[in-house]
């Protein structure tokens, strides 16, 4: 599919999805927001795909945050809307995805660009980047999932700090609060990533998609983790990959799940 802001690159079992607007620090616009969705959607049911990963176009930025030029003159009801259909149409949508998502982050994650890294399912960043929520600067809050997802990372002091402060912090403090997992250099931002897509795609597809809906369950309201995955540990009894990843094992050969 052709994409104004966005590209969308199929290889080797990897669907890599770059926010393509360079000049404007890949700021997320509603467009750019609706082709993300779009394109996470197709990769998602792509069963070729088995990660996506998800970077910025240019050397400076992953994604400078939402698009503040669209914005602006908002009321208050539809400052509301934009936060509701974002974290629905890609934020919460991104997290929910069965297919596991490693956001790249290759410069300024910045608002609703840290929002969507912490919406993936985990981080790895190069030297060069600086995150942070700068909302409050501009006299709003995160609205994209940002006040709930940053303490789970990073912890409740450490959310309130930068929020509060709307400062950046640089990799290796991100690496330090457990924001990203890796720090790299850039050029080996997205080969680092690929080989880390090559780990996880050895494994059951299936039963990683269960077990991103147990970890998940943890952090919803009214929702018991440990009964989430007992009934996730359970269905897995009854998948092609089971079968041939117990098989294998007891043959004493490399397992080929068929991702069913
Ligand atoms: N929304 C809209 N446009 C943005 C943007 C955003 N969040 N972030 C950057 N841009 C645009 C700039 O307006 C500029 O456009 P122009 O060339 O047409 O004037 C272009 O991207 C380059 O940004 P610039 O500010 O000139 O780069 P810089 O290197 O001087 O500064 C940042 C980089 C990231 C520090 C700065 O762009 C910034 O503070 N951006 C906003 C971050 C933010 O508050 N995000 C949260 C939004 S809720």
């Amino acid at each position: 599919m052709n994409y104004n802001n966005i590209l969308a690159n199929y290889s080797d079992g990897i669907t890599t999805i770059t926010i393509n607007r360079p000049k404007k620090l890949n700021a997320l616009n509603r467009e750019t927001i609706s082709e993300l969705h779009n394109a996470f959607n197709d990769a998602d049911n792509d069963e070729n795909t088995k990660v996506i990963i998800i970077t910025g176009s240019g050397e400076k930025a992953f994604v400078a945050g939402a698009d503040i030029s669209e914005f602006a003159d908002f009321s208050v009801k539809e400052g509301g809307k934009l936060a509701a259909e974002g974290q629905e149409l890609l934020f919460d949508f991104v997290e929910n995805l069965t297919t596991p998502v490693i956001a790249a982050i290759n410069g300024f994650a910045l608002g609703g660009g840290l929002e969507l890294a912490m919406a993936s399912h985990f981080r790895i960043t190069s030297t060069n980047a600086k995150m942070g929520l700068p909302e409050t600067s501009l006299g709003v809050i995160p609205g994209y999932g940002g006040t709930q997802r940053l303490p789970q990372l990073v912890g409740k002091g450490r959310a309130m700090e930068m929020i509060m402060t709307a400062g950046m912090i640089d990799a290796n403090q991100a690496l330090n609060y457990g924001l990203v997992n890796h720090v790299v250099a850039q050029e080996e931002l997205v080969p680092f990533a690929e080989k880390l897509a090559s780990k996880i795609m050895r494994n059951s597809s299936v039963a990683i998609g269960k077990a991103i809906k147990a970890i998940n369950a943890n952090y919803k309201d009214g929702k018991d983790g440990y009964k989430v995955e007992i009934k996730q540990f359970g269905k897995c009894f009854g998948t092609e990959d089971f079968v041939e990843g117990t098989t294998a094992f007891l043959e004493k050969r490399k397992a080929e799940f068929p991702g069913k």
